[in-house]
């Protein structure tokens, strides 16, 4: 059990043996002073509230049947009713050995395993990858490595849109091209201009529409020509995908695809389903399902439509179909959707829905992870100059020849090739990091300067901090194991509270879907670090003993950011 846990148990107990109930909440967290000690239980106020007590009281009695004798030094009551807990520094100590001998960090596997199901990245294939599916993308990667790493099933699901009537259109130009006899896969080279001319013979010739609609038909209907001719399309969009994921480092492979066409032979039964379970009322000639639930202000009820009245279903049926699946077939306890928050309406219906119909047990774990949209400098949403959707490997690229540009400046007499990796690294490292660490639920500014800065809450920073801490390895040489971590300065025992943070900000991480925390962390531990550093010498330490003890703080210190930002999917670098 991580340590922060621990404690509230403890706490906890004693809160009741004090005449609270069983379900009193300890509140503790870490304090947010060094001279409130390590922890702080924040829980005796409310609880005394209840009881009407004295806060401070109660807070006495509650000191009264806690032991912490094996780990705390000494417990205080402060200002109206925190306790403040010390750790003992020997007790810190050999927890950071077990941390620094465990090849994962010593941080706790859930006692809880689930079949998590990440739904994430998700573009419509039609057009190339925009600026708008980073978000999902880079978030939705960085929870599915940490799920796994703390001992979860994880399943990524890549639902990406391959199937509508933008393909009729596609499919149609794609014809017209083929009868030209012109070079198909310089066409689709660039999507977004394949996309684009297409659109302007649609919109031109009614001709074209008109085939471009009947299309539609023959490939719902399953014509061999038209799926042979589809199936190539997707395979070109799927490989634009691919190499943005190559760039941006992301786990999604192309098994992780389970497209909306994968669902199309289930959507009648879908709807079939819902009218069994007496779910649908038609309006309009469409099939809709009504929740009391989706009531607004006015006493109308939002429907969700599953059919239209020309017999077509909806991305409402399709997402239906794939809760059905990832229940049966899948083992799903735990669904989590990276989707933009401009969804919410669509997901919560589709969850209530699901459920209601019996598709997927009530206990099962449904949660859209939303975020907001990516705004530029100018807080209005991030577009081209001259007002166009961004490509996203237009972005990566300039990402990386920006970290080029200064990493060359920094380093002028380093070889091409080891500042082209560097800028990788760094470029879309920044990228990534800039955005995980934003609280997702808000809007974001896209802002390059700030992202690839050395100083502040950034991906640079941290890479360099690591860095940094190779470099004294480099001349410290090898690290006697044998030694033991004493932890003597105030600046000593500041990092090895934070390093020893690193399983609970996992837990709630992993809980609340909030990489952001994982971020913060990383950003403390190593500002924690480099005032260890300034005020703790290594190689000028007074004796053998402390050298070795603070090589080993140190170790544990770069450990740690490795696996950290290696849990974001961001890489770090044994020289800058
Ligand atoms: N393709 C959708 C879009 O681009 C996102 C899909 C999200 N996942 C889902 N199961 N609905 O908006």
């Amino acid at each position: 059990m991580n340590i922060c846990t621990r404690l509230d148990e403890k706490v906890k107990q004693a809160l009741v043996a004090a005449g609270a109930d069983k379900d009193t909440p300890a509140l503790v967290k870490p304090s947010s002073r060094p001279e409130f000690g390590d922890y702080q239980a924040n829980g005796v106020m409310g609880t005394a509230k209840k009881l009407k007590m004295n806060p401070r009281d109660l807070a006495a009695k509650v000191l009264d049947n806690l032991d912490l004798s094996e780990m705390a030094e000494k417990l205080e009551i402060a200002g109206p009713g925190f306790i403040n807990i010390h750790l003992k520094n020997e007790w810190l100590a050999e927890r950071l050995e077990e941390m620094l001998a465990s090849d994962h960090l010593a941080v706790e596997k859930s006692q809880h395993p689930q079949t998590v199901v990440i739904d994430y990245s998700a573009p419509n294939l039609a057009k190339e990858m925009h600026v708008g599916h980073l978000r999902s993308t880079i978030i939705g990667d960085a929870m599915a490595r940490l799920l796994d790493f703390i001992g979860h099933k994880v399943i990524r699901q890549n639902h990406v849109g391959d199937w509508g009537t933008q393909f009729g259109m596609l499919l149609t130009y794609m014809g017209e091209l083929q009868d030209r006899d012109e070079e198909l896969s310089m066409q689709l080279s660039d999507l977004e201009k394949f996309y684009q001319a297409a659109k302007i013979r649609f919109d031109e010739d009614p001709d074209f529409a008109h085939r471009a609609r009947q299309n539609v038909v023959k490939l719902q209907s399953g014509d061999p020509e038209f799926l042979k001719l589809w199936r190539q399309f997707i395979d070109i969009s799927l490989s634009h995908c691919d190499a943005i994921y190559e760039t941006l480092g992301v786990l999604l492979k192309r098994s992780d695809v389970m497209p909306e066409s994968a669902y199309n032979d289930d959507l009648a039964n879908v709807v079939a389903d819902l009218e069994r379970a007496a779910m649908l009322t038609e309006d309009q000639g469409a099939k809709c399902v009504f929740m009391e639930e989706f009531k607004t202000k006015d006493g109308k009820i939002t429907p969700m439509i599953v059919q239209k009245s020309d017999g077509g279903y909806l991305y409402a049926t399709t997402d239906l179909a794939a809760l059905r699946y990832r229940h049966n077939k899948l083992g799903m306890t735990r669904g989590l959707y990276f989707v933009d928050a401009r969804q919410s309406l669509h997901l919560k219906q589709v969850f209530t829905a699901a459920k209601k119909a019996g598709f997927v047990p009530e206990e099962t774990q449904l949660e859209h992870m939303a975020f907001g949209t990516m705004m530029g400098k100018d807080g209005t949403p991030f577009k081209t100059r001259d007002g166009g959707t961004v490509k996203l490997i237009d972005l990566l690229n300039e990402a990386q020849q920006r970290a080029f540009d200064l990493v060359t400046q920094k380093n002028p007499e380093l070889d091409e090739a080891s500042r082209r990796s560097i800028a990788k690294t760094v470029g879309i490292g920044a990228v990534k990091y800039a955005d995980l660490s934003k609280n997702r639920n808000s809007d974001y500014i896209f802002n390059w300067d700030t992202m690839l800065s050395f100083e502040g809450n950034t991906a640079p920073y941290l890479q360099y901090a690591y860095a940094r801490i190779q470099s004294i390895f480099r001349k410290a040489g090898k690290i006697d194991t044998n030694a033991r971590i004493s932890l003597n300065e105030t600046q000593e025992r500041q990092l090895a509270g934070k390093l020893l943070q690193l399983s609970e900000t996992l837990e709630t991480v992993a809980r609340e879907g909030t990489p952001n925390l994982l971020c913060n962390y990383l950003f403390e531990l190593a500002g924690h670090f480099m005032s260890f550093y300034e005020a703790c010498p290594i190689m000028q330490a007074s004796d053998e003993a402390s050298k070795q003890s603070r090589l080993k703080l140190a170790l544990l210190t770069a450990k740690t950011l490795k696996t950290g930002l290696g849990l974001l999917g961001i890489d770090v670098m044994e020289r800058m």
